[in-house]
């Protein structure tokens, strides 16, 4: 997990995949922590992302690093609307501070369960982390 949390954090924007209905939706999302051995990202409840990961909580992640490596993981996105974990994932990343309050009854979080998260090259054989 550390290194796929590396990974996130040194290529900042990966891209969020979600089902809505039978069509898939992608964006950008750019925050990540680890909070109690569990990879997190955040999202705001007002948001179709937030409406599709609660109706179907399928997802997948890529990005690309700069050395022209690729990381995709697919998983289930969990909400975990725990006040105090909100609150150390935003201390975690102080920048959404001036979005979101942990109390705000927007700001939530969802952490990755049965994540495959596999590592890609043009020049090597793919290397995949479960957890
Ligand atoms: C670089 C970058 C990083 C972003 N990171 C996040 C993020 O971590 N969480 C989030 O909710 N929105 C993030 N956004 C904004 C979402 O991409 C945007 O709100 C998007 O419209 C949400 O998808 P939706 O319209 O399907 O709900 C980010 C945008 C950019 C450009």
């Amino acid at each position: 997990m550390e290194k796929v949390l590396q990974y996130l954090k040194e290529n900042r924007v990966f891209y969020l995949a979600t089902v809505d209905g039978n069509k898939p939706q992608v964006r950008p999302f750019g925050v990540v922590s680890v909070i109690d051995g569990k990879l997190y990202i955040q999202t705001s409840r007002t948001k179709e992302v937030y409406k599709q990961m609660i109706e179907n909580p399928n997802i997948a992640i890529c990005t690309m690093g700069k050395d022209g490596t690729w990381l995709r993981i697919s998983a289930t996105a969990v909400e975990d609307y725990d006040l105090d974990k909100i609150q150390q994932f935003l201390d975690d990343n102080p920048e959404l501070k001036q979005l979101y309050s942990a109390d705000d009854g927007k700001c939530t979080i969802f952490y990755l369960k049965d994540a495959t998260c596999t590592f890609c090259s043009f020049t090597a054989e793919p290397e995949v982390h479960k957890f």
